[in-house]
């Protein structure tokens, strides 16, 4: 296996000078990373690396690209601090992409900045629901038709934990392993979940096959065992970058994170041919999307 890592000597967040061979790799799916760059907290802000600022039953703490914040307890001045924070790491962020990776400015539509402050090995879920697992990013209840999920991540452990991540093989040789084992795609089946609003489109057979790509990976012990992987652990004071649809991921242990998310539309790739989107369609032989999809089935 090549290294999924490519290591990026930035230190400064504007300073970014675009190398076309970084698109060229955050495009196969590897994780661009930058040891040297950190998110620099204000001295009051170290009182934000707090678990209870979390309101109970949510996961995370976001800011809205309406700059509403949702998720947060606290007291006012708090969650204003909170806000603050995140909304000067998004500025940031999307600073550094616009930069790194030029031939995105102007396509990629804002999602949440999300503040990820709870210590991951101690989170109890299902066996989906557990990031600890092997997978690719994919949404039940949003299909995104191929659209891009591009991902900004940052550590702020104030103690030094570094955030640990496995990365596994290309996305090619996962979906290679793990269509076969697919449930096929039914139309009405789609149709049925919109109309229960389950989903808040009608699911793809791309969005299908992205989902049972997900749930194998994560329920396939032997896989998440032995399957090709590296650990990386990436310490407080740096950023990582990947398209989390593609990148093969597990997040392992850490605490006190933040992520920006940003959606690439299909197609606006510099290589379309490498997205998730182009290899499924070439390994089903069939459009998994528009116009002729679905059909026969
Ligand atoms: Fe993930």
């Amino acid at each position: 296996m090549n290294s999924p890592i490519v290591e990026i000597g930035l230190t400064d967040w504007s300073q970014a000078h675009p190398e076309p061979e970084w698109t060229r790799a955050v495009e196969a799916g590897k994780v661009l990373y930058f040891p040297k760059l950190g998110f620099q907290l204000q001295p009051q802000e170290q009182a934000l690396l707090r678990e209870e600022l979390l309101k109970a039953g949510t996961r995370n703490v976001s800011l809205g690209a309406d700059g509403l914040l949702k998720g947060a307890a606290g007291n006012e001045q708090e969650q204003q601090a909170l806000a603050e924070m995140v909304g000067r790491f998004r500025q940031q962020a999307l600073q550094l992409v616009d930069d790194l990776l030029p031939e995105y400015k102007g396509l990629l539509r804002l999602a949440p900045t999300s503040f990820r402050p709870k210590q991951v090995e101690n989170r109890a879920q299902s066996v989906r629901a557990d990031d600890r697992r092997m997978h690719v990013d994919a949404f039940p209840s949003r299909p995104n038709y191929g659209e891009r999920i591009l991902r900004v991540f940052t550590n702020l452990n104030p103690q030094g934990a570094p955030r640990v991540w496995r990365l596994g093989d290309d996305f090619e040789a996962v979906a290679r392993q793990f269509m076969p084992r697919a449930k096929p795609y039914r139309l009405w089946q789609a149709k049925v979940l919109k109309a229960l609003h389950v989903t808040k489109s009608l699911r793809s057979e791309y969005d299908h096959l992205m989902l049972q790509m997900h749930d194998l990976m994560k329920f396939d012990e032997t896989y998440q065992k032995s399957g090709t992987q590296t650990t990386m652990p990436f310490p407080p004071g740096s950023v990582w970058v990947c398209f989390s649809d593609q990148a093969t991921h597990a997040v392992m242990s850490g605490q006190y994170m933040m992520e920006q998310t940003l959606y690439l539309p299909p197609g606006h790739e510099v290589d379309p041919a490498s997205s998730p989107l182009a290899i499924l369609t070439r390994l089903a032989g069939r459009p998994l999307v528009g116009v002729g999809a679905g059909k026969a089935l």
